[in-house]
């Protein structure tokens, strides 16, 4: 396959396979789940969803475990990851970059985790642009903030993680978007630790 950016060479080739090696399925759940139990609480009859980097599934398996009656959907562009999520078999999966992803019909809940600090930055107003009309309702950024864009090494690598107000500039671009809640997760949380990740529940008006 080609790719418009680096980044997107950097996840579908042999970086992407090995965070697989590095992040199995069972790692996080019970993190993941007081996770997604705070973000969830917050909404109104989900029936379906869509995970832009989805890697493995292993927020969507949570989702599931939660919602086993929730359509669930996953793009994702490394190959092996894929292969995972198709194994799994409840989600329907798409193997595509999200810059490549033309949309069949929106979710009511569109979800972006760990991905948007891993993308180009030039393109992240397509991304944005593509969240909005996945969803009719809501739409979830977990990702690193920071106030302002700044870049930070990543596994020794440049030009591979970048932190921003990813879920501002989100509601800076569509005025109809509005904050329903927010909240950090720590990794010295004493019984639930996952990434430094700041969480976003926007919803459509
Ligand atoms: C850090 S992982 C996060 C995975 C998952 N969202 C989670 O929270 O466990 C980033 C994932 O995004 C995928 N990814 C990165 N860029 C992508 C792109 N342009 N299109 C589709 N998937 C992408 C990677 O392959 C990887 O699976």
């Amino acid at each position: 396959m080609t790719y418009k950016t680096e980044q997107e060479m950097f996840w579908a080739g042999e970086f992407g396979d090995e965070y697989i090696g590095r992040n199995p399925v069972e790692n996080d759940l019970a993190a993941r789940t007081a996770l997604f139990s705070r973000i969830l609480a917050r909404t109104n009859g989900v029936r379906s969803l869509v995970e832009f980097g989805a890697n493995i599934g292993k927020n969507l398996r949570t989702i599931h475990h939660m919602f086993p009656g929730m359509g669930l959907s996953a793009i994702e562009i490394n190959e092996k990851a894929v292969e995972e999520l198709r194994k799994w078999g409840e989600a329907k999966v798409y193997h595509s970059s999200i810059l490549d992803f033309s949309l069949d019909y929106p979710r009511d809940f569109s979800l972006v985790c760990g991905v948007l600090i891993h993308m180009n930055p030039d393109a992240l107003p397509a991304v944005y642009d593509l969240l909005f009309e996945a969803s009719s309702r809501y739409i979830c950024v977990i990702e690193y903030y920071n106030p302002s864009p700044v870049e930070i090494p990543y596994r020794g690598h440049s030009g591979r993680l970048f932190k921003r107000d990813f879920a501002g500039e989100i509601m800076d671009r569509f005025p109809g978007v509005r904050l329903v809640d927010y909240g950090f997760v720590y990794h010295r949380d004493n019984n639930f630790p996952l990434d430094d990740l700041t969480w976003f529940l926007l919803e459509k008006k």
